[in-house]
């Protein structure tokens, strides 16, 4: 049971933090009292330092989508691995993987590789500055797009410091350069004519408009057709550029959040599914802003973009086979999953009488622990951050699946992969209404 002050996992943690910052590297991945420790996985399975198995329903948040160990990328993997690992010189592979994505994402003409998708991020926002000349971008209030300077800007802003809910205040954290939250707007998610205006208002300055079209920490709330057709339409007046996040939604369909939203980019930042389980982002877009600011033909590149394991090759490997395996059968499969587990958290919640909200789409499912309708970032702080009831029976639910063999991210996160069957979502809600009846 956790926790056990005797177990493996408890001592590796007292390890850890005498060599480790509150023994992490990664934040995102600690629970207290102690997080339990990987030692082997295979498929939606993983197995901890202490022998005990459980369902993986973080896949390394949301990056493994064909599980652990796929037979497939590990062999591709392997073979590279014995060829070359990494090069100071171009590949086959990399032109290989750069095929598949722009022949699948219809906004991506060109794409460029890094190691995570808050590089991609970056240089996203880097290339909207560079080519426009202009100095602004806007985001959306409460959502995550890495840990880069103008992307951390108002990610989980307090009441006191978020201003008018239809004008937020741009709130960067410590650590952000002096002009990082002047040159950040920020705007409320769905909200149709409170971002039409303050696109206009900042329009002259504005080089970029950052949107992920569905935004995880909102609880998977997918942007709204009308919402990023305004973006789209008000961004080409004003002469910025309209940036998707798809680091995470690519989940949304064999052409991503684009595709399924029907809405063309000029600049798109990728990562996690496209690597193959292995560090990877990137960077793409319209072949005239791609060329014009990376192409290093005619002398150094307006962008300047180096990077000692861009498009590694065993990354990009994997990558390949990863997204050869994920065809349009797959997405739906993986949606007709989630699509189950949604229904039969609705109805365990109905069952066992406790509060709670199914949201989510394809193969993201989120229950948060609370009946309150979530639309913006702040609505999660008040139904959810702020709701000391609803955080406990957060922590409850976590810790109930955890101890029966579920691992989810908190507070109510589940990411599905193809090696899950129906039978494992089935147990998943038979051990999901178990919990949620012990809470009632
Ligand atoms: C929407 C979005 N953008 C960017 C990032 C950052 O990606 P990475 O963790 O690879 O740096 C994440 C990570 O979760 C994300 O969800």
């Amino acid at each position: 049971m956790y926790p056990d002050p005797q177990s493996q996992s408890a001592a590796l943690y007292e390890r850890a933090l005498k060599v480790l910052p509150g023994g992490n590297s990664r934040h995102t991945v600690f629970f207290p009292p102690y997080p339990i420790y990987a030692v082997r996985a295979k498929g939606a399975r993983i197995w901890d330092a202490d022998g005990v198995e459980r369902l993986d329903f973080i896949a390394n948040y949301s990056a493994l989508i064909h599980g652990h160990n796929h037979p497939e990328i590990v062999a591709a993997i392997q073979r590279q691995a014995e060829q070359l690992t990494a090069i100071s010189l171009p590949t086959r592979e990399e032109i290989a993987l750069a095929e598949i994505i722009t022949s699948r994402i219809p906004a991506v003409e060109q794409v460029r590789f890094c190691n995570s998708g808050t590089e991609a991020v970056m240089m996203a926002l880097r290339a909207a500055r560079a080519y426009t000349g202009r100095p602004k971008i806007a985001k959306i209030e409460g959502a995550y797009h890495g840990s880069s300077e103008t992307a951390s800007v108002s990610v989980a802003p307090s009441p006191e410091a978020w201003g008018h809910p239809e004008a937020p205040a741009s709130v960067a954290p410590p650590g952000t350069g002096p002009g990082t939250a002047a040159d950040t707007v920020v705007l409320p998610m769905n909200q149709v004519e409170a971002c039409r205006k303050l696109i206009r208002q900042h329009g002259p300055e504005l080089a970029g408009v950052l949107i992920d079209p569905l935004v995880k920490n909102l609880g998977y709330k997918p942007a709204t057709r009308e919402f990023v057709s305004m973006l789209r339409e008000e961004t080409r007046k004003v002469g910025a550029l309209l940036i998707f996040d798809e680091v995470y939604s690519l989940r949304l369909g064999f052409h991503g959040g684009q595709g399924a939203l029907g809405v063309a980019p000029d600049l798109t930042a990728l990562g996690k599914i496209i690597g193959g389980g292995l560090p990877v982002g990137a960077v793409g877009g319209r072949r005239d802003i791609m060329t014009t600011l990376f192409d290093p033909r005619k002398g150094s590149p307006k962008l300047g973009h180096g990077g000692t394991f861009n498009a590694n090759p065993l990354t990009m490997a994997a990558g390949r086979v990863s997204m050869e395996l994920l065809d349009e059968a797959s997405f739906e499969r993986l949606s007709a999953l989630g699509e189950r587990l949604r229904q039969g958290l609705r109805e365990a919640l109905k069952i066992a009488k406790v509060p709670g909200t199914v949201g989510g789409a394809t193969s993201m499912v989120c229950l948060f622990h609370s009946d309150a309708p979530i639309e913006t970032y702040r609505d999660v702080v008040s139904t959810m951050r702020g709701n000391v009831q609803a955080q406990a029976r957060a922590g409850q639910f976590f810790r109930h699946m955890l101890n029966n063999g579920v691992l989810i991210g908190a507070p109510g996160f589940f990411v599905l992969s193809t090696p899950l069957t129906e039978a494992d979502i089935d147990d998943v809600l038979e051990k999901a209404l178990a919990g949620l009846r012990a809470m009632s």
